[in-house]
């Protein structure tokens, strides 16, 4: 994981480098945030300031903001080799320290790196995988005499996942880049230039991007940027690849809310209807529909949130469409690819659009010669540049840890898909048809009602459910992958142990934990099957003492049932993480806060997974 960024300039009096790069770490400080740190070439030469602790600690306790130069790079660290350290943080350096890198991703050869180079007489300082490279482009800067050849030919001698930033004393006013896997974008500034992990961090300069494809390396100054294919040794064209991105500087900062999440959880509204006018105007969804429609066998894969939006296309597809589908973890790929093959599809959904499983996942299937879809929240992120059809929720920048936004958007684009797959396949008729995507087309105004119905009534309930221990959220058919999103907003930044499970299953053991006051969080869809099953459960736990709580629409009986209703508006079934979920999201965030926690930046998780 890790945040990565770079920053050269004509003229450091204008752009002060150490608040600038401060500033775009905070904006990539969501991809991890145990350690961090700054290299900068001013007069002096080449100065590190680094350590263990949040961002904001360390520049209190070392001034990041306060460093000036022409050239810096700096790193919000996600450890995976070596703890977080002062040693362990970004940006290390060679044995003379002439030269400073910024990694993000492994080197999985740098035991075997690290060994010879010990034995050549390189000192190590830290225990990270990171460290080989720098020494390595010391050795061979110190054979050829030429920096650029030498971090050529260091890059080629990694195996792993990496986007690399380095700077150099000895030619101060370039950042030299390399990348593969892990993600890389060039901003081309006014007097500036940068190089980031994310565009979040440059929209403070620039809307004008280059994606950085795998296997580019290069470097910046502050008015040039060069770029060649690692492989084919030949020059890539920057001005071929340059982009305008949408995405606004507002869209990325807090605008005076306590927490990111805070934000995007009531921005949703927004989020929905910028995603549905993307939705009514995208020709990709009918070519996407056809290669649906001719497929022997549909498979949708993600990771965490993600995957709970795509769990639910499933239901939605076998209970609209009626047509069989396979859902599956993207880390799990390997057990799924034995049985892709050449007339399938496989559905890839991700925010970021950069989740190493889901990438590799996508590789798999392709190798398998299965064409893919992705669904992503990122243009031109890697898993749509690897997939044969890209459809976008158009959600805008999700800075906080935990996924909202992205997932309502999410489920609004797949279930889109699902009603106009129904339909092409004769399962529903067009009026059946023209009722569902009427509801769908409501989105907003559903989300904006379920977030303005529940806020007040949640903060009751946090002080409540503030001695819980552990939780369970139960519900049946297209609610349960509901549920699971309920129990893992509050799992990943309440620290609350929750289990989400089908609520007929509840029998089968989790009802063995239940005593008085445990509290057990019904999700109960508007589909009289399936609330008159579940009343049956939650009579079965408030015979044990359960303290209930149910996210249930309006005019069900049921709100008078459970102990603690949270009532959201009535529509289709389809539209039910829509209505349902923003009520579980303020849930989780309400009581993170009260205990004490920051839900944007919960403890051992990173927003972007890079690493398998
Ligand atoms: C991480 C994040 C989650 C996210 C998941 C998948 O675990 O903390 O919020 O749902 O990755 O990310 P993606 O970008 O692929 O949707």
């Amino acid at each position: 994981m890790c945040g990565i960024i770079g920053i050269c300039v004509i003229n450091p009096r204008e752009l002060k480098l150490g608040e600038a790069i401060y500033k775009g770490l905070l904006r990539l400080e969501y991809r991890g945030y145990d350690s961090a740190g700054l290299g900068i070439i001013n007069h002096e030469g080449l100065i590190i300031v680094k350590g263990k602790g949040k961002l904001h600690e360390l520049e209190a306790k070392y001034g990041f903001t306060k460093l000036h130069g022409i050239t810096g790079v700096g790193h919000t660290r996600w450890a995976t080799h070596g703890p977080p350290t002062d040693l362990n943080a970004h940006p290390h350096t060679d044995c003379r320290s002439i030269f400073a890198v910024v990694h993000n991703g492994i080197i999985e050869n740098y035991y075997e790196l690290k060994k010879q180079l010990l034995v050549k007489g390189h000192v190590f300082k830290s225990d990270t995988d990171t460290e080989v490279f720098v020494h390595l482009v010391e050795d061979f800067y110190r054979e050829t005499g030429d920096v650029y050849v030498a971090f050529k030919k260091a890059v080629k001698l990694i195996h792993g996942t990496f986007a690399i930033l380095m700077i150099t004393s000895i030619d101060p006013h370039k950042i030299y880049f390399a990348k593969k896997d892990s993600p890389l974008i060039v901003g081309l500034g006014n007097g500036c230039n940068i190089v980031a992990s994310d565009i979040p961090a440059l929209l403070d300069y620039t809307r004008k991007i280059i994606v950085v494809r795998d296997y580019w390396v290069g470097y910046v100054t502050p008015t040039e940027v060069y770029i060649e294919d690692l492989l084919s040794e030949v020059r890539v064209e920057p001005e071929t690849y340059v982009r305008i991105v949408e995405w606004s500087i507002e869209d990325a900062s807090r605008e005076g809310y306590p927490h990111f999440m805070l934000k995007e959880i009531l921005e949703q509204p927004r989020a929905l209807s910028q995603t549905l006018s993307g939705l009514r105007s995208d020709s990709t969804i009918k070519e996407l529909m056809r290669a649906i429609l001719e497929a022997d066998n549909l498979f949708i894969t993600a990771a965490g949130t993600s995957y709970h939006a795509s769990e639910f296309f499933a239901y939605t597809v076998m209970k609209l469409a009626r047509r069989s589908i396979v859902p599956f973890i993207a880390s799990e790929y390997e057990l799924y690819e034995n049985i892709a093959g050449e007339n399938d599809v496989l559905i890839a959904v991700s925010q970021s659009g950069e989740t190493i499983d889901v990438l590799k996942a996508v590789r798999a299937f392709r190798r398998k010669g299965a064409r893919i879809i992705a669904v992503s929240n990122v243009i031109d992120s890697a898993i749509p540049r690897e997939s044969d059809l890209s459809v976008y929720t158009r959600a805008g920048p999700e800075i906080g840890v935990a996924a909202t936004k992205t997932f309502l958007t999410q489920t609004l684009v797949l279930s889109w898909i699902a009603c106009e797959l129904a339909l092409a396949s004769g399962s529903i008729d067009l009026s059946e048809y023209r009722e569902i995507i009427s509801d769908l087309e409501k989105s907003h105004v559903l989300a904006d009602e379920a977030i303005k119905g529940s806020s007040r009534k949640i903060l009751g309930l946090v002080d409540r459910l503030l001695p819980a221990r552990s939780m369970y959220y139960l519900s049946r058919d297209i609610g349960l992958p509901i549920a699971r999103e309920g129990a893992l907003k509050v799992k990943e930044i309440a620290y609350v142990h929750a289990e989400a499970y089908p609520a007929g299953e509840s029998k089968h053991g989790p009802i063995a934990l239940v005593e008085q006051g445990f509290p057990v969080v019904f999700i109960v869809p508007p589909d009289s099957g399936i609330e008159q099953k579940i009343l049956g459960n939650i009579e079965e736990m408030k015979a044990r003492g359960a303290f209930t709580i149910g996210v249930v629409h309006e005019g069900s009986s049921l709100n008078n049932v459970v102990e603690f209703p949270l009532e959201v508006p009535r529509a289709h079934w389809i539209t039910t993480p829509i209505t349902h979920t923003p009520p579980l999201q303020l849930l989780a965030y309400h009581l993170a806060v009260k205990k004490g926690h920051d839900p944007d930046k919960p403890r051992n998780l990173a927003k972007t997974v890079t690493v398998e």
